[in-house]
């Protein structure tokens, strides 16, 4: 913890005048890790959709549900992708209860230094590390969340990966898929992946849009995945029973408004 605190220590975290996405994510769940400027962002978005914290919220309960499934299946280790800074129900809440480990991964510098500082008043910091890499380079991630000390990659991990493949920049399908099969083959088998993205039926279709600009000038392009895309990327991982489905019908059918999000629990091995 110490030593990524000090590989972030040059970054400048205050940089208030500029909207983040971790810290406006952050803000739009309700925690109180971010800045006027990230407000500022995350009420833009909501004037031009007002339903995407309660999306948001959709695709978190998602995840809260896949968790405890892998729970359930005897996982207690979880590497988060794209985890941004955890939020109040965040995922060392959902699984520490249960003595569960967590490993979070996130390429933004600011991120990973406001994750640490959350973490490092919790109880569950024994158990919780935050590592600064890019979801895309697996093995380099799969090594830092080993040098943790808190992982062993010999048994079964559950990677979580909640609202991120549609901002990882400059990528498209066939990179995504590349990445995900490379943890895919890494991991032992009772591995799972936790997978949510926004669909483009939220958009009537569009599959790239621009953010407002009040946002676009930190966060790369909105770039949402047609199931298309999205069976690319999950590749050979083997989707479990409802497959791929919106999130608030994971994993039965609620009968509710969808949230205009894909949900997949994967496994990596038949
Ligand atoms: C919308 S936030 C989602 C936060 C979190 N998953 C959650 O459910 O609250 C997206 C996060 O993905 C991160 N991200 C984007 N591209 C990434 C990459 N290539 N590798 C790792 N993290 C990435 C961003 O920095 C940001 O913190």
């Amino acid at each position: 913890m110490e030593r990524i605190l000090a590989d972030v220590a040059s970054t400048d975290l205050d940089a208030m005048e500029r909207p983040n996405l971790a810290r406006a994510t952050n803000y739009l769940v309700g925690g109180g890790a971010n800045f006027a400027a990230d407000r500022a962002a995350i009420n833009a978005l909501l004037a031009m959709d007002p339903a995407v914290g309660t999306r948001f919220r959709a695709s978190r309960a998602f995840v809260g549900r896949a968790v405890r499934t892998a729970l359930d299946r005897g996982v207690d280790q979880f590497l988060e992708l794209g985890s941004g800074i955890p939020s109040p129900g965040g995922l060392h809440r959902l699984v520490g209860p249960a003595g569960a480990r967590v490993v979070y991964v996130d390429v933004d510098p600011v991120a990973v230094a406001h994750t640490c500082e959350l973490l490092a008043d919790q109880k569950e910091v024994s158990r919780t590390a935050a590592v600064r890499a890019d979801l895309r380079e697996a093995d380099r991630v799969l090594d830092e969340a080993r040098e943790t000390g808190l992982l062993d990659l010999d048994r079964p991990v559950a990677i979580v990966c909640n609202a991120v493949l549609q901002w990882v920049a400059d990528s498209d399908a066939d990179d995504l898929a590349a990445s995900l099969e490379r943890y895919r083959a890494a991991l032992p088998p009772g591995s799972l992946l936790v997978l949510s993205v926004p669909h483009p039926d939220l958009l009537d279709g569009t599959e790239i849009v621009e953010v407002p600009p009040v946002i676009e000038s930190t966060m790369a392009p909105l770039r949402l995945r047609s199931r298309a895309e999205l069976t690319r990327i999950l590749g050979r991982w083997d989707v479990l029973p409802p497959g791929v489905v919106d999130v608030v019908d994971w994993p039965l059918a609620s009968g509710t408004e969808p949230a205009g999000i894909y949900a997949a629990l994967a496994a990596t091995h038949r």
